[in-house]
């Protein structure tokens, strides 16, 4: 993990910026607008990574009721590989937890091995499968983690 990361809560007004960082993570790069819908509804939950004075990295999620599901994670290309990804994904889930969260939920489309060693490293399972759901038509896996002790999963992998 580098020691250089800053992980801070993201507003609205980081919108631009948070655009900017998908163009470099998804073929399906939001734009400032929907990030903006993302982050000022009253659940959504966003945080930036802050590596040497620059945004390299970003986490989008809702937090309703007791369950938070994150929508969007990236790391820059040139910070990958380095635990970004990791520390972002464990502070979004100590952060919706301390909120009450009892469980969180991810898709994450079956093809993308980078996305699932992370999310299964975090501590996800696997509940579900979505078939050809992305236009791709990759399927999608649905992952799920329990924050809580009494919140039992079962990998449906295994
Ligand atoms: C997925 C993503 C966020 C991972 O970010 P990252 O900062 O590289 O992740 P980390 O460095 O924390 O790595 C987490 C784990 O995944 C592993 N990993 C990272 N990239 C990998 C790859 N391409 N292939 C296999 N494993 C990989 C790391 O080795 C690490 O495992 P370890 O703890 O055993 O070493 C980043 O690759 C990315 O932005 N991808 C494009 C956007 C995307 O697909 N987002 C997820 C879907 S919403």
């Amino acid at each position: 993990m580098t020691d250089q990361v800053d992980l801070r809560a993201c507003s609205v007004a980081d919108a631009a910026i948070v655009e900017a960082l998908e163009v470099q993570c998804f073929a399906d790069a939001w734009k400032a607008a929907s990030v903006r819908n993302e982050v000022a509804v009253e659940h959504g939950r966003a945080w930036l990574a802050i590596c040497a004075g620059e945004p390299v990295g970003y986490l989008l999620a809702w937090l309703v009721g007791d369950e938070a599901q994150i929508n969007r994670v990236g790391v820059v290309p040139l910070w990958r590989g380095r635990g970004l990804g990791q520390a972002l994904v464990r502070n979004c889930l100590a952060m919706v937890a301390e909120q009450g969260a009892r469980s969180a939920l991810l898709e994450v489309h079956a093809g993308n091995g980078a996305a699932l060693v992370l999310y299964r490293r975090c501590g996800f399972v696997q509940i579900g499968r979505r078939k050809a759901y992305y236009p791709d038509g990759g399927d999608a896996l649905v992952l799920r983690i329990a924050l809580r002790p009494e919140e039992p999963v079962v990998d449906s992998t295994t």
